[in-house]
């Protein structure tokens, strides 16, 4: 990858560089075990040193902590890897659903120190926020974590920039990672806050989700600007979010080794001044 790349304050994330989501590595469609370590080692050879994951990436609570696990048996020889975790979704029968609870974030923070076999977490995110527990709960318990040395940064996820002022107040936020894609630019309020803030922003679904990524090439003014770059529809997607702001770090999924090498060519795109116009058109087309 060839972007300037910068690291931001002492935390170990690199914003500007693509990072990896594991997702897709262990939901439903999964690939083998051993086909899924082969792709967290094509992201690593090309160069990605962040790897996204969470307790909740699994087919259901019977296997919490399944990506946890696979990241850390793929990345145990690179212990440089930045293996970024949340806790706050839990698994029922498959069924996504929120516990912010204390107890339950402390029983999940404790799982996921085993899952990944550290003694801190380089950075914890809070998933979401939890309508039934009050937030400043949830992240205050997040904050006793990093007190107590569990946690070594602190990230959010799905939340509005009232909530991320609200945790400010509570503990020092690392980084930020809301839903941000070409065609989704609801958190474009929480991007440009974290701007302000020097915080890392890590766009989730950069390619508009695991069931649309394959198709955003049917965006006509996408797919004549990724053939005019010789380029994929998805990496100029992803060239697209890295211009966006200088505290970016999106996060592809992937569970083809082809496809995250794809992504990390995102980095080598030099999108024009009318490119980004155009791509920044694409949303409004859409809402219109
Ligand atoms: N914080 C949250 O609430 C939240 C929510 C959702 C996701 N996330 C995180 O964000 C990450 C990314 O989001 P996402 O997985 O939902 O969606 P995404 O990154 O927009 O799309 C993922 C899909 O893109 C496909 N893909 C990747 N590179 C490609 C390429 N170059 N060409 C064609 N297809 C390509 C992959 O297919 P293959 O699998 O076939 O390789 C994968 O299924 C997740 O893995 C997870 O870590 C967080």
């Amino acid at each position: 990858m060839t972007m300037p790349q910068r690291k931001l304050g002492s935390t170990g994330i690199i914003v500007g560089e693509i990072g990896m989501g594991g997702m897709p590595l262990s939901v439903t469609g999964r690939p083998s075990e051993e086909d899924g370590i082969r792709t967290v080692h094509a992201a690593w050879e090309q160069g990605i040193t962040l790897f996204d994951t969470a307790d909740s990436y699994c087919l259901n609570a019977t296997e919490n902590g399944h990506n946890e696990r696979l990241l850390a048996k793929a990345l145990q020889h690179h212990p440089e890897a930045v293996i970024a975790t949340k806790g706050g979704h839990i698994r029922p029968e498959g069924r996504w659903e929120t516990d912010g609870r204390p107890e339950h974030l402390r029983q999940a923070c404790e799982d996921s120190l085993r899952a990944l076999g550290v003694e801190a977490i380089t950075l914890y995110q809070f998933h979401r926020p939890d309508p039934k527990v009050p937030f400043a709960e949830s992240v205050g318990t997040v904050a006793e974590l990093q007190r107590e040395g569990k946690i070594v940064h602190v990230g959010l996820s799905n939340v509005s920039v009232a909530q991320l002022e609200q945790a400010r107040q509570i503990v020092t936020v690392a980084s930020v990672q809301n839903r941000m894609n070409l065609f989704d630019h609801s958190s474009m309020d929480v991007l440009k806050r974290c701007e302000e803030l020097g915080i890392a922003f890590l766009p989730y679904s950069p390619l508009n989700g695991m069931g649309n990524a394959r198709g955003i090439g049917s965006n006509e003014t996408l797919s004549r600007i990724a053939a005019s770059h010789g380029a994929s529809p998805q990496q100029i997607a992803l060239a697209w979010l890295l211009r966006l702001s200088p505290v970016i770090l999106p996060i592809p999924g992937a569970s083809k080794a082809a496809n995250i090498v794809n992504c990390a060519g995102a980095t080598d795109v030099k999108l024009s001044a009318a490119d980004i116009d155009e791509l920044n058109g694409i949303a409004a087309q859409i809402t219109a």
